[in-house]
């Protein structure tokens, strides 16, 4: 077992562009993400746009997107996952997403970043109005499932969605 690492949760900047790149080749190699919203190819072509646009999705509202906070794990200046915080729910995210979703770099996994990355990304979702958190998760995560309960996750439901996917776990944490 790796010892934890001790990261820090960052807005998108251009300095971490290689160490993102290189990240988000590992997400492409297992089939993620499925949150990126615009191809490799982009992100590697201009870089300044991607992260613009991802700042700017803080503020950009239409029928299906609320605004949505962008955050990134580093250490030492490498990054090594992204979580991000919408600012309040729709019908879709009601059912899917919640307020809080976040990933680690494969190579970085089992070291503690998912559980910090949520821990220090609660008082930003406090700080943006809310005074409670929901995080969906699939019952056959038991990774994020620890995320979500080491960091005081309450378990309201769990349901089917679509009957080939996993059951749907309904978490809520409240923000004091
Ligand atoms: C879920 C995910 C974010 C966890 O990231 P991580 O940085 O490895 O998480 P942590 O290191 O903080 O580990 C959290 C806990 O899960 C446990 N864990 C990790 N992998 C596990 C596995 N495959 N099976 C069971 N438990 C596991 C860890 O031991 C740790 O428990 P502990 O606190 O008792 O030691 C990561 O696996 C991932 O990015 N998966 C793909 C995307 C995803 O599922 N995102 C979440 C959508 S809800």
């Amino acid at each position: 077992m790796n010892p934890p690492m001790k990261i820090r949760l960052v807005p998108p900047a251009e300095r971490y562009r290689e160490s993102f790149l290189r990240g988000l080749r590992e997400f492409q190699h297992e089939g993620l993400p499925w949150w990126f919203g615009g191809g490799l190819e982009t992100a590697e072509q201009d870089f300044a746009a991607f992260v613009a646009k991802k700042l700017a999705d803080s503020n950009r509202r239409d029928e299906s997107f609320v605004p949505k906070t962008h955050l990134w794990a580093v250490t030492e200046e490498q990054f090594v996952g992204r979580l991000s915080i919408h600012h309040e729910l729709n019908d879709a995210l009601r059912v899917v997403g919640g307020h809080i979703g976040y990933d680690t770099v494969p190579s970085f996994r089992g070291r503690g970043v998912a559980t910090e990355m949520l821990r220090q990304a609660l008082p930003v979702a406090r700080a943006l109005g809310l005074t409670e958190a929901l995080l969906t998760c699939d019952d056959t995560n038991p990774a994020s499932i620890r995320v979500i309960e080491r960091n005081g996750g309450s378990l309201r439901e769990t349901k089917t969605i679509d009957p080939d996917k996993p059951p749907k776990r309904y978490y809520w944490i409240t923000l004091s």
